[in-house]
């Protein structure tokens, strides 16, 4: 059986994974507008990638015999000023994440939870490609004028992913 205090912070880490994929599903209908539709691709893989991680962990609870509590989901933002401002907040947001996927981490460490500690070194691998793909594209971002042709190449380019 799960200890509760782990159930509570896996319950948490599940809205967190989903609130990951309304901000990407939101962020994708802002590229969308803008009739970029690589970059929008990009962003559905994400959203779909975030989603998976949070039924890994919602199966992790079922496996265990814990409780899957869903809560509500903050509703995202909608708007951002520019394609680099928007991806500096995937950066900010991502870290944010690995840092709750550490301190899940920490909890799993104190409560000797060893197939917990398991479940999140996957989640703590997975992290470090998210951060690295996202910076990325934050450098590469940073590098072009936002009004240049290299932004169409870079929506060509984002639009392969899952391919
Ligand atoms: Fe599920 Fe992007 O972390």
């Amino acid at each position: 059986m799960i200890p509760k205090s782990m159930q509570d912070a896996i319950n948490d880490q599940i809205n967190k994974e989903l609130y990951s994929s309304y901000l990407y599903l939101s962020m994708a209908a802002y590229f969308e507008e803008k009739n970029l539709p690589g970059f929008a691709k990009w962003m559905r893989v994400q959203e779909g990638e975030e989603r998976a991680h949070a039924m890994k962990l919602f199966d992790f609870l079922v496996e265990r015999g814990g409780q899957v509590l869903l809560k509500a989901i903050q509703a995202p933002e909608t708007d951002w000023k520019t394609s680099l401002d928007l991806f500096k907040q995937v950066a900010e947001h991502e870290a944010k994440v690995t840092a709750s996927i550490y301190a899940l981490y920490e909890l799993a460490l104190k409560e000797k939870d060893y197939p917990a500690q398991v479940t999140l070194q996957w989640f703590i691998t997975e992290q470090v490609e998210e951060e690295k793909n996202v910076m990325e594209i934050v450098q590469q971002l940073e590098m072009i004028d936002a009004r240049g042709t290299a932004v169409l190449m870079l929506d060509h380019r984002l639009g392969k992913r899952g391919e």
